[in-house]
């Protein structure tokens, strides 16, 4: 059992998608054992985006991160971080799979939708950014 997090991004929530992304997990082995939605403020989001700091996009995305609500979940099952990244797909919507979240739904580069942990070592980060022991669900 692995667990990440995933965050339905301002774009996302204000485009209507929570509801699509969330049953693609649903559909594919990934339980979310924490969910809430927030709405970042700029330090948040660069905070979050910490290891970004110093790339071109940092200021934009760490505005666009911070221009509405987001929501923020922690997914797990076998092997959630791939998995997540495999329903998510590229980065650049423009190279992700067909049938991924970001290839159906993205529109830019930055507003790609959703964001997903890259590596235990980011997950558990990404997960205490966010949550405390008292807001998991033990199963
Ligand atoms: P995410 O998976 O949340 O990780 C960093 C985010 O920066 C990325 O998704 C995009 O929203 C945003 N971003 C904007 N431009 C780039 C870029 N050139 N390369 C990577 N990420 C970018």
């Amino acid at each position: 059992m692995e667990r990440t997090l995933s965050i339905i991004k301002p774009d996302g929530v204000t485009r209507g998608l929570i509801g699509d992304v969330i049953r693609r997990f649903e559909k594919n082995g990934l339980n979310i054992i924490a969910m809430k939605m927030i709405h970042m403020d700029k330090t948040q989001a660069e905070g979050f985006y910490a290891v970004h700091l110093g790339k071109p996009f940092f200021d934009s995305l760490t505005d666009f991160m911070s221009s509405g609500p987001a929501v923020v979940m922690i997914l797990e099952g076998d092997d959630a971080i791939a998995k997540n990244r495999e329903l998510m797909g590229a980065t650049n919507y423009k190279d992700a799979a067909p049938g991924t979240i970001r290839a159906d739904h993205a529109t830019d580069i930055e507003k790609n939708v959703v964001h997903g942990s890259d590596a235990p070592e980011t997950a558990a980060f990404e997960i205490g950014y966010f949550f405390n022991s008292f807001e998991i669900i033990r199963r």
